[in-house]
């Protein structure tokens, strides 16, 4: 019997170029998490992106470009800034905010004044977008709300009932390596805003602009940013200690409850890439209560608590709170 596999599933650029070119979605391997793809300049499979993810059509998308050279028409100026971050960052988990240029469709930008321009560094993908030339609109291919996919696998299990074997591909480049989505810096505005963390802290931002960066406060521009997202099934807990989160599975365990702990602060490197595999697990184990050890708030581990804490919002929003 074929499998929903069939016919999604591939590692072939040929047949990815294929799908895009025609107005098809592929899902594509980046170093952060898989992104659901479309020609950013086709308005129809853009548009097909939201319909699949279940997302608002406001929220603005990324474009992937493949480096500094292709930015051309998808942003009005290109400031200094941007040119340092992405000579030393590009290919690699940044995005840019700059003034939106006349590639950047409203269905790409949400309306906007700017446009995200990201080039990844996974190989594939690094070649995939060399090869199409153009830009691809990819939010992370997950359904909205829920967990980031970080394998093909997460893609298929979210997406292939939305997705048309023939038109549309899920293309397989193995596991993410970083594991949390890209840092968005918004270079638009005076000090450079940091909107979303990841894998290229603030710090590191500032250090390479010789600049102050600010950090996310207060209501944010970015979607990512609502306060419950990346939401397993499961009620997530955080702990601050391994022994805060022993006596919080305990006590799940005594009322009956599927409870398990994930401590992974030995390696945050580690824990970032499978913080989601992780959350995924906990469902596919039917946990109802998942008690998480918090990482230390440095370098990747800001994004790790940044996930985290939107992933346990959900869940103490749909609970009754069991401390009362
Ligand atoms: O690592 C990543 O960034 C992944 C991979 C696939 O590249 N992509 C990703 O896309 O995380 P998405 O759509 O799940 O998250 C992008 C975030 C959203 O919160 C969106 O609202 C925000 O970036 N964003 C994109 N363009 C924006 C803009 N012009 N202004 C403000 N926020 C923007
Ligand atoms: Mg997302």
């Amino acid at each position: 019997m074929p499998s929903p596999a069939d016919g999604l599933i591939t590692t072939d650029l040929d047949v990815a170029l294929d799908r895009l070119r025609h107005g098809g979605l592929v899902a594509i391997p980046t170093e952060t998490v898989y992104g659901l793809a479309a020609d950013a300049e086709q308005p129809d499979a853009v548009g097909r992106i939201f319909e699949v993810k279940g997302r608002p059509r406001d929220h603005p998308l990324i474009v992937h470009v493949a480096g500094l050279d292709a930015i051309d028409g998808w942003t009005s100026s290109v400031p200094e800034a941007a040119r340092t971050l992405g000579r030393t960052c590009w290919p690699g988990p940044l995005t840019m905010l700059l003034p939106r240029g006349e590639r950047a469709t409203d269905a790409v930008t949400g309306g906007r004044p700017t446009v995200g321009l990201r080039a990844p560094a996974h190989p594939l993908t690094h070649e995939l977008l060399e090869r199409f030339g153009g830009g691809l609109a990819a939010p992370s291919a997950n359904r909205f709300g829920k967990v980031s996919p970080t394998s093909a696998e997460h893609v298929l299990h979210d997406l292939a009932e939305f997705l048309v074997p023939g038109r549309d591909a899920i293309l397989d480049g193995g596991p993410s390596l970083v594991g949390v989505e890209s840092t968005i810096v918004d270079l638009t505005v005076e000090p450079p805003q940091v909107l979303r963390a990841g894998a290229i802290d603030a710090d590191e931002i500032g250090r390479l602009l010789a600049t102050a960066v600010a950090e996310a406060t207060g209501p944010s521009r970015a979607s990512g940013m609502l306060e419950a997202h990346y939401e397993p099934d499961c009620l997530v807990v955080l702990a601050d200690s391994v022994e805060a989160a022993e006596r919080r599975v305990d006590a799940a365990r005594a009322d009956g409850l599927a409870a398990d702990l994930l401590d992974r602060t030995d390696d945050v490197v580690l824990a970032a890439q499978l913080l989601y595999a992780d959350l995924r697990d906990a469902d596919r184990r039917g946990l109802a209560e998942l008690v998480v050890v918090l990482p230390p708030a440095t370098g990747i581990g800001v994004a790790i608590r940044d996930r985290l804490t939107k992933a346990a919002a959900g869940g103490a929003r749909r609970r009754p709170s069991r401390d009362g």
